[in-house]
């Protein structure tokens, strides 16, 4: 009911999902946005995941978390849920296409808007992203592949799923949570990667004009690691070829975590 939910999305690599702690901390920090409170703990809830990836047995699986505020009358207050539900979705992930880094994603910059931090927090991964659909909608209309949305005051937040980085000049540059986007788990981890590798990194606002000048561009998620963007509105992002700094940006994550 009314987007009341919380939810997270990840992977398995060999039967083991993820990054899991980190996924886990962030659903109960989404909650604890929407002030919903869980009848259950992290330890219940990994008992469950376990055990229903045991059961499907694949090699790479696609794992969702949603847990909503729970049954009760119909009603706007909250009090009337009085368990949440817990609902699990895995199947199977393929492999990610090769297109992705041979030659990079197409975006707009949607006219939907990006909910401020005082609405509907972006920082909250919930169950509400009907922006993030009319956004993604946007994009599929024109034939691009997604849609970068900018908040009221006109600074780049993030893509529908995904985070967005822009290189410029060597320095690479994400945008502030302040700016309301989701504090991506990727998006921590590769800030903590490249300052280990001493790469000039920042967390800056930057306009849907920076965007468009920038030298490369990239989106980060769990399940798409770093994908170049190629193209936005229709021009060419740098060359138009996903960015060497981008793919070596992408080799460094992979090694740092472990990933093939
Ligand atoms: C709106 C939004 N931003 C960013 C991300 C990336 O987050 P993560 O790196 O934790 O997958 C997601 C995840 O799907 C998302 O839904």
């Amino acid at each position: 009911m009314f987007g009341d939910s919380v939810y997270e999305v990840t992977q398995t690599f060999n039967g083991i999902p993820f990054l899991l702690p980190e996924h886990l901390e962030r659903l109960w920090a989404s909650a604890e946005k929407l002030h919903m409170s869980f009848s259950f703990t992290k330890e219940d809830l990994s008992a469950q995941i376990d055990s229903l990836i045991k059961a499907i047995a694949l090699p790479r699986i696609y794992l969702r978390i949603i847990i909503t505020r729970g049954e009760g009358d119909i009603g706007l207050d909250p009090s009337l849920a009085k368990k949440n539900n817990i609902i699990l979705i895995a199947k199977e992930l393929p492999e990610n296409p090769e297109w992705w880094l041979t030659k990079g994603l197409s975006v707009i910059v949607a006219d939907t808007i990006r909910t401020s931090v005082k609405s509907v927090d972006p920082g909250a991964k919930s169950g509400n992203y009907l922006n993030n659909v009319m956004a993604y909608e946007e994009a599929m209309k024109i034939g691009a592949h997604d849609a970068i949305m900018l908040n009221h005051a006109g600074y780049v937040t993030e893509a529908t799923t995904s985070n967005v980085w822009i290189v410029q000049d060597g320095k690479v540059i994400t945008p502030p949570l302040k700016a309301g986007l989701l504090g991506g788990i990727t998006r921590a981890k590769l800030l903590e990667v490249a300052k280990k590798h001493n790469i000039p990194v920042f967390e800056e606002n930057f306009t849907a004009k920076e965007l468009r000048m920038a030298d490369e561009c990239f989106v980060t998620a769990t399940t798409k690691q770093i994908v170049p963007v190629t193209t936005i509105d229709g021009n060419a992002v740098g060359t138009g070829l996903p960015g060497e700094f981008t793919l070596k940006l992408l080799q460094l994550y992979k090694k740092e975590l472990g990933l093939r």
